[in-house]
């Protein structure tokens, strides 16, 4: 099978190129990305002399591009990771957000039809649910909890959702639409909570938590994430959603304050700042779907997950030294006020 994965420079897009790779040894892999200031080629380095790999750099809004490599390469399979991915960007600007979470994704549900792809996935999120509160944690996201977003960035995936959902039953592309808790592990972009907290950590830097810390997320180790999706590729039913989560709901505080733990940094780093506009509550996955019809379990626990990412980005400083040194500063003077060296 050829399986074209777009966004796989960035977070999550890497580690299922990785997962493909190792797990799936008749399978071809394409990677299309565009390197916007989230995706970093040399991230993909291990595999790029892969002879079942090939990376094309490309917009995926770009028609002309898009239509030439599925072309070329006749892919059997389309994921699409390929995304502006960071809530606090979206809610500073967000044409981008609509441009490539929007427009993108029809640009390659159209190149799917053209081409006789037979599947179609779109990698969406919790967040199209918008939140829920913090006293009845009883609720929970399932598959047929109405849409209801804060953010332009949660807006932007409902809309690609809905989209993908409409190429279903109109134009009959075979889709499956997969929405997933927070991530973590590694190679996650140090703008988000847990590496961010880990780098400013290890750099004896504030850790800036917005509000009191009391919003809830449901934390998923991202390999678990990548096995879920792979499962869905294979053994999903067309046109249908796939809600994934380990049932591991965090306070935000409480994960800063195991990071200090973990890397024996004072608690006295963390700094409380200005809430983020529309802040969601609480994100909380109900996973039964996905477990009982594709017998996919979330593998790795939180203890195990974390001490593993703060591993890693003890032994890969260079990868995210190299990030921090860019363009990413001029963001975090705008978010946090001061820069990050
Ligand atoms: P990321 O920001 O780390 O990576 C996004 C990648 O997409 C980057 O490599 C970037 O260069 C590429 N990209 C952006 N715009 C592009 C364009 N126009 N054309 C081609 N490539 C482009 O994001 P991530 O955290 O890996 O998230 C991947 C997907 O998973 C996104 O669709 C996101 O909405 C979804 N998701 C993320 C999480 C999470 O916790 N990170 C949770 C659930 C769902
Ligand atoms: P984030 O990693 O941006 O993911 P998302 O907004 O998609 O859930 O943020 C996770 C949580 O951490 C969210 O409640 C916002 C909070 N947060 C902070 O408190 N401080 C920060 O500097 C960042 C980036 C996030």
């Amino acid at each position: 099978m050829t399986i074209l994965v777009t966004g796989g420079a960035g977070f999550i897009g890497s580690n299922f190129i990785f997962y493909l790779l190792r797990h799936r040894p008749d399978d071809r892999v394409i990677c299309v990305d565009s390197l916007t200031y989230a995706g970093n080629l040399s991230t993909l380095s291990s595999v790029m002399q892969d002879q079942r790999f090939r990376f094309y750099r490309a917009d995926i809004c770009d028609r002309e591009a898009i239509g030439e490599i599925f072309q070329k390469e006749r892919p059997d399979v389309v994921v699409n990771f390929a995304a502006e991915s960071h809530v606090d960007r979206s809610i500073l600007d967000p044409s981008a957000f609509l441009r490539t979470n929007i427009f993108g994704a029809s640009v390659l549900m159209d190149a799917s039809l053209q081409y006789g792809v037979s599947r179609y996935h779109q990698v969406s999120t919790d967040e199209v649910y918008g939140d829920l509160p913090l006293d009845k944690p009883e609720l929970m996201f399932t598959e047929t909890t109405p849409l209801r977003t804060s953010s332009p960035y949660s807006a932007s995936k409902a809309s690609a959702d809905l989209l993908a959902q409409a190429y279903f039953r109109t134009y009959g592309l075979g889709v499956t639409i997969s929405r997933c808790s927070n991530n973590y592990g590694p190679y996650h972009f140090p703008e988000k909570l847990i590496p961010l907290m880990i780098i400013n950590a290890l750099n004896d830097r504030p850790l800036p938590v917005y509000g009191k810390g009391e919003n809830v997320r449901d934390w998923l180790y991202v390999e678990d994430h990548c096995a879920a999706i792979d499962l869905i590729l294979r053994k999903g039913r067309e046109g249908e959603v796939y809600n994934i989560g380990g049932h591991n709901e965090r306070k935000n505080i409480d994960i800063v304050r195991l990071i200090c733990g973990e890397l024996n940094k004072p608690e006295s780093l963390i700094e409380f700042v200005d809430d983020r506009k529309g802040h969601d509550l609480r994100y909380a996955i109900d996973p039964h779907k996905i477990e009982t019809e594709l017998g996919w379990r979330s593998k790795v626990s939180f203890d195990e997950g974390i001490r593993k990412t703060i591993q890693w980005y003890l032994e890969n400083r260079s990868w995210w030294q190299t990030i921090l040194s860019g363009e990413y500063q001029d963001y975090y003077r705008m978010m946090y006020g001061k820069s990050d060296e």
